[in-house]
């Protein structure tokens, strides 16, 4: 029996494996660069973010219809129920989408078709986070969050992603007053790419109740001290920051470090099609690796229930 565990850091177009992009290729009418999955295989060795985020956006062109979107959340919800997850609070890219001209209606209500009856068919409770491109501007993120307002009851809250090197959170203050106003929870990726002080911004100008990766904090001693005493959850993804050349093995990754620190870390999968491995992939991966306890692993996974969106008494039954 996997760990029973919730997944904070997913970003649902970063489930689309090889075959289902060439299905709903073929379903659609799209032509991909690449022949089969075997040549599209070889197009999954990346440098650093940007060179992920080009095949990301590049795949994404598939993705057209509200049944499109039902079925890469279903296949997500699939894989991650057979690893343990109970929970996932889901990222999605609007403007990767409404830039391709597929209406963000048609995202929404997609994704809906197998959140809304996740629990009866997967027996995963979700939330959905809708994520700002952080190298688009502000203005089209304000559209953006605008746009979304008719979506709110399936919406829990905003996130930043993309390009992170050059975009601080600070560009993005107006957008999460405004997200702040209509109710919503917010989080984003800092520290990922970006440099420690990019973590401490998106705390104080932004005002997230998590950050996603986070993990650049380590080069700041006083920045580790008062995310551990304000017990700031850190949405880790270790093997992403393998593939992504964030740290150069997992066997260098400070997680083990950063719990001793007393940091509320979470693993999660980031971008599972793309990295090698869903939420228990990645727990097996530092428990073999890392050499972490079971202890360690029960608190991991403890911690990822405690930082989620859900409501006290949801937690329980999750856990
Ligand atoms: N980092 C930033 N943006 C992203 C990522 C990531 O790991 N995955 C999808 N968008
Ligand atoms: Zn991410």
């Amino acid at each position: 029996m996997p760990l029973p565990k919730a997944e904070l850091h997913l970003h649902i177009e970063g489930t689309l494996e090889p075959e289902l992009a060439f299905e709903l290729a073929a379903r659609n009418g799209v032509t991909l660069p690449y022949g089969d999955t075997g040549e599209l295989g070889k197009a999954y060795e990346f440098e650093d973010l940007q060179s992920f985020l080009n095949l990301y956006y590049e795949l994404m062109a598939v993705l057209r219809t509200e049944q499109d979107f039902a079925d890469l959340a279903n296949a997500y919800l699939a894989r991650a129920a057979a690893q343990g997850v109970r929970h996932a609070e889901i990222f999605f890219d609007p403007q990767a989408h409404t830039k391709r001209g597929v209406e963000l209606g048609t995202v929404v209500e997609g994704l809906w078709r197998a959140l809304g009856s996740s629990e009866a068919n997967h027996g995963v409770s979700t939330r959905l986070i809708m994520c700002f491109l952080r190298d688009d501007s502000a203005e089209s993120a304000m559209e953006t969050l605008r746009a979304a307002e008719p979506y709110l009851a399936r919406i829990t809250g905003v996130g930043l992603d993309s390009a992170e090197v050059g975009h601080p959170p600070v560009k993005f203050r107006e957008v999460y007053e405004a997200a702040a106003e209509l109710g919503l929870r917010r989080v984003a990726h800092a520290g990922e790419e970006g440099p420690p002080a990019y973590i401490a911004e998106a705390l104080d100008v932004l005002g997230v109740e998590r950050v996603d990766h986070g993990l650049r904090c380590m080069e700041d001693p006083a920045l580790v001290e008062r995310l551990a005493r304000e017990r700031v959850p850190l949405t880790l993804c270790p093997l992403s920051n393998v593939r992504l050349r964030t740290v150069d093995t997992l066997a260098d990754h400070p997680l083990p470090a950063m719990l001793d620190a007393g940091l509320m870390c979470t693993v999660n999968s980031d971008d599972p099609a793309y990295f090698g491995g869903y939420a228990g992939d990645n727990f097996d991966a530092v428990r073999e690796t890392l050499a972490l306890s079971e202890g360690r692993l029960r608190e991991l996974a403890r911690n990822s229930f405690l930082a989620s969106f859900l409501e006290d008494d949801e937690e329980l039954r999750a856990r």
